[in-house]
């Protein structure tokens, strides 16, 4: 599929200053290899609801269902948080993004860099050839299912049907093929059902990849082996709620929240986004962590086939790396802005 047109959403919080910082990289990328996408803004989060009432307006449901590929900033306000009886919510805007462009796969790789090892609260050797990918269902199961909400009880229905679970587990399997050949399915098939027909629907598709090993972990214990010995996972593949909670848990092994991409999937278009929040005690202080913008635009790139342009910035961002050219959340000695990070990747690639 080609690349021709890019929405972004910068969101709320931190979302619009690492943004900044990804399209000043995408924009390096342009010039230096004379592309021609095109870039265009639309609102989602806090900052829709204050701008529309609505946290995603028809307008960027419609900008989003135009375009190739999407940047998503991050979404998320203190002002709802701490208020369960707000009725329009910014989660409600994400959300109802993912399922209405079918974005079924969110795809968070694990990755560690060696300039960064001293700085995790993991001994070096648990650390050692760590390498993987969580492929977390994204349009179903209890974030989906029925809401009842009454004067003394509430309910969320966990839903899953089994084309829900083959495709994205077709996926998981697919990537293992390209990597250690292993995917581990992460469930709670010992208490729950919808777990029960993962399993049985994950066993029948198995058969279809003699060469990949599979092996099942109920969450509690993945939970503690992505800890323990995280070098041992390959491909983990996930529900929507045990892969969003197992995803920030992995975060911990790379040193920062602000260091992982992530991408989304579904038929018509595909996401890319930070995996961290709106952080918005930090929201306007330029302080924020862009790497994990500027490596969503490289997970971008590369899934679009642009091989060499995906490569120019994971180096550039390497050398960053290296050179201790680092905003705060990593304690380099000196701490440079977002914005200083953002131009010193841009300076490496123009080289
Ligand atoms: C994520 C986030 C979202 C989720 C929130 C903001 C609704 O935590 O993308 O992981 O739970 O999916
Ligand atoms: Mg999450």
């Amino acid at each position: 599929m080609p690349l021709n047109k890019i929405t972004i959403l910068p969101g709320d919080g931190i979302g619009p200053e690492v943004i900044a910082q990804g399209l000043k990289v995408l924009e390096a990328i342009r010039l230096k290899y004379s592309h021609q996408w095109q870039v265009n803004e639309a609102l989602i989060g806090a900052t829709a609801i204050d701008q529309t009432g609505d946290p995603f307006p028809e307008a960027s449901l419609h900008a989003c269902q135009q375009a190739d590929a999407i940047l998503l900033g991050a979404i998320g306000d203190p002002k709802y948080d701490n208020n369960p009886s707000a009725t329009v919510r910014p989660e409600q805007g994400l959300l109802r993004m993912r399922k209405s462009l079918g974005l079924f796969a969110n795809i968070r790789p694990v990755k560690i860099y060696e300039s960064l090892l001293h700085l995790s609260v993991f001994k070096p050797e648990t650390l050692k050839d760590v390498d993987f990918v969580i492929y977390r269902e994204l349009t179903g199961g209890i974030y989906f299912g029925d809401k009842i909400k009454e004067e003394t009880w509430s309910s969320d229905l966990c839903l899953y049907h089994r084309y829900e679970i083959e495709r994205i587990a077709h996926l998981a399997f697919k990537q293992a093929m390209s990597r250690k050949k292993k995917v581990t399915l992460v469930d709670k098939a010992n208490v729950l059902e919808t777990s029960r027909l993962w399993r049985s629907v994950v066993q029948e598709l198995a058969r279809q990849y003699p060469e990949v090993s599979v092996d099942y972990m109920f969450i509690d214990n993945a939970a503690m082996q992505v800890i323990l010995y995280p070098a041992r996972f390959d491909v983990v593949l996930c529900d929507n709620l045990f892969g969003d909670i197992l995803s920030d848990e992995a975060s911990v092994l790379s040193g920062s929240l602000g260091m992982l991409p992530s991408s989304s999937k579904g038929e018509m278009s595909s996401l890319y986004e930070p995996i961290h929040g709106s952080y918005p005690q930090a929201a306007g202080k330029d302080i924020a962590n862009p790497m994990a913008t500027i490596l969503s635009v490289e997970m971008m790139l590369r899934d679009f086939g642009f091989v060499k342009e995906a490569e120019d910035i994971i180096s550039a961002v390497d050398r960053c790396i290296e050179e201790g050219y680092l905003t705060e959340d990593l304690r380099p000695k000196i701490a440079r802005k977002c914005s200083e990070v953002g131009a010193r990747i841009v300076s490496i690639i123009n080289k």
